[in-house]
């Protein structure tokens, strides 16, 4: 494929499945990383238009091969491996290294990766947010059960892709929270959220662009065939691998005007105060009211071609695999070449 020169020689950073899928444990590890065909589609897509790209694992030696390479602008896909500053890690390199970059930044990277922080931001910008309380390993867990109304869910505050979201998630009363709980904590010393469960329908929301080019998508519901877990849904890691049996998407959402102005509205607002940058993807469930509230927002949203929820909202929007992917590309090199001028 012929290569434009307009384009900067561009890497697509990345951490890569490794592929033991049948381990469940291995599984569940890299549920965050993207597959080789995911890595590959997208390299495509920027060939097909003439970027010269080159993929680069988001490793120690990352810097190196930067260096070595000459890359001059990077399409960062990397969920990092260590710690709950891991999605800032490449940010902040190519930060370092002045190289500029697709994606949102270092602070925005760790803002989001831990929710209970995006929820209480959230809340600052009056968005509403389901009541939840963060749980450590240390606390007393039956005094913590005290504190929430139930069903509750269980959730790891700094992971992201369904991961540690397991098939029981949800206690129903003081006594199934601190024997979840007890289990969770054998695998995931992390901090735990705890949230009431929210029992509405589910929704994402996608955002593409910068400043006064922001486009918030249409909200996308996540419609589930059958309850995952007893009489709940939860769109786990599980259902999210296996998601053509459990579930089907309608976008755009059959929703009133109102629910679906809230959203947008709320997933501008987010977007923009927290300074995210060219793509993110925000969750929405509504609670028993019918008024939805934020979960999380996803500043590296998946975009596997053929089951991530980002690619599937921008169809709605107009967009094939390969126009979206080029479009976030664009936005970010516009935005980086803007700030240099
Ligand atoms: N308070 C809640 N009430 C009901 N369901 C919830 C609640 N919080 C999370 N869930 C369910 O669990 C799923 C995963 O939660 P969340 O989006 O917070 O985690 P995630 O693993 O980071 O997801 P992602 O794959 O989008 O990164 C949600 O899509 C939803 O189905
Ligand atoms: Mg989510």
């Amino acid at each position: 494929m012929e290569t434009d020169r307009r384009y900067p020689k561009t890497a697509v950073i990345c951490n890569r499945k490794s592929g033991l899928e049948d381990a469940e444990s291995a599984a569940d590890s890299e549920a965050e990383f993207d597959s080789p065909e995911t890595i590959e589609a997208i390299t495509d897509v920027l060939r097909r238009h003439g970027v010269p790209a080159v993929i680069l694992e988001a490793d120690e030696n990352l810097a190196e091969n930067l260096k070595e390479k000459e890359i001059r602008f990077a399409f960062n896909l990397a969920e990092g491996k260590h710690g709950r500053d891991r999605e800032a890690h490449v940010p902040g390199l190519l930060g370092l290294l002045n190289i500029p970059y697709m994606g949102s930044d270092a602070a925005v990277m760790g803002v989001t990766l831990d929710k209970e922080l995006c929820k209480r931001l959230a809340g600052s910008c009056g968005i509403r947010v389901p009541k939840g309380i963060v749980v450590s390993p240390d606390d007393d867990l039956s005094a913590r059960a005290e504190e929430l109304t139930y069903p509750v869910i269980l959730k790891p505050n700094a992971e992201g892709s369904g991961r540690g979201i397991f098939d029981r998630s949800i206690a129903k009363d003081a006594h199934e929270f601190t024997e979840l709980l007890t289990a969770c904590f054998r695998e995931y010393r992390g901090k735990m959220l705890a949230e009431e469960y929210l029992p509405g329908r589910e929704f994402t929301v996608g955002l593409l662009g910068n400043g006064p080019d922001i486009r918030v998508f249409r909200p996308m519901e996540i419609c589930y065939h059958e309850p995952t877990e007893e009489d709940f849904y939860v769109y786990s890691y599980r259902i999210k691998k296996d998601f053509r049996k459990y579930v089907h998407y309608e976008c755009p959402a059959r929703i009133s005007a109102e629910a679906e102005r809230e959203m947008t509205d709320a997933a501008r607002t987010l977007f923009t105060v927290l300074g995210c940058r060219d793509v993110s993807r925000i969750d929405f469930r509504m609670n028993g009211a019918g008024e939805p509230c934020f979960l999380e927002l996803n500043p590296l949203p998946g975009l596997a071609p053929d089951y991530s929820d980002y690619p599937m909202a921008a169809e709605s929007e107009g967009y094939s695999y390969d126009d979206i992917v080029f479009a976030v590309y664009l936005h970010a090199l516009k935005r980086t070449e803007e700030k240099e001028a």
